[in-house]
């Protein structure tokens, strides 16, 4: 059986880009979340990799520096798994390895636009209808995470934070 290992390392970018192609097919730089990664920079510190036996690469997740108003948080994703090893724990792994490693105290909240049965074992909850994103999106898929007294507070436009990289 195939193993696979999380490493605290970014992947290298051309097969990075093969993976999300292939994890997400076309369409993915289309899509809201891709509005706060341009002219962005992902926080390294928090970025893990998953390879097999070979030295593939077989999973990847990163983390995005944004803000709304003055609290300073982070944007979760791309999170995506080979398609070979989808179901197997990879993605659950690579996202609290990474989550365990973030300084609260300098990103108080993480968000992300996914499925919400999917986040929820990593504490994310749907975001109050006050918060927004440049772009469209579905609310049930805006999810936070963070201490709840103030999540519940978070109001208004989740902007990239390129400066708190
Ligand atoms: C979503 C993704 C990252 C999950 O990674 P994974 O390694 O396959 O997931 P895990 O093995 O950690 O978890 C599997 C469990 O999550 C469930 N699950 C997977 N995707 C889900 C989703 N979108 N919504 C709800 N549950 C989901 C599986 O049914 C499985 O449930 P089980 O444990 O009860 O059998 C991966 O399928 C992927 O890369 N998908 C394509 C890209 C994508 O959609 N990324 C997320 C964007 S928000």
């Amino acid at each position: 059986m195939t193993q696979v290992k999380i490493l605290a390392q970014s992947a290298e970018p051309h097969p990075l880009t093969d993976l999300l192609n292939r994890a997400f097919g076309p369409g993915r730089l289309a899509r809201t979340a891709e509005r706060l990664r341009e002219g962005n920079q992902r926080i390294a510190a928090y970025d893990r990799m998953a390879i097999d036996n070979d030295g593939a690469l077989m999973g990847a997740i990163s983390f995005w520096p944004v803000r709304v108003e003055q609290t300073a948080g982070l944007l979760l994703g791309p999170l995506a798994v080979h398609p070979d090893m989808q179901g197997q724990g990879v993605g659950q792994a690579l996202m609290q390895d990474a989550l365990a490693a973030i300084d609260e105290a300098r990103f108080a909240f993480t968000v992300l636009v996914g499925d919400l049965p999917y986040y929820q074992k990593a504490e994310f909850s749907v975001a109050p209808r006050a918060l927004q994103l440049p772009g469209p999106v579905d609310p049930q898929r805006l999810l936070l995470r963070g201490e709840a007294k103030l999540c519940a507070a978070l109001s208004g436009m989740v902007r990239r934070a390129p400066e708190l990289c």
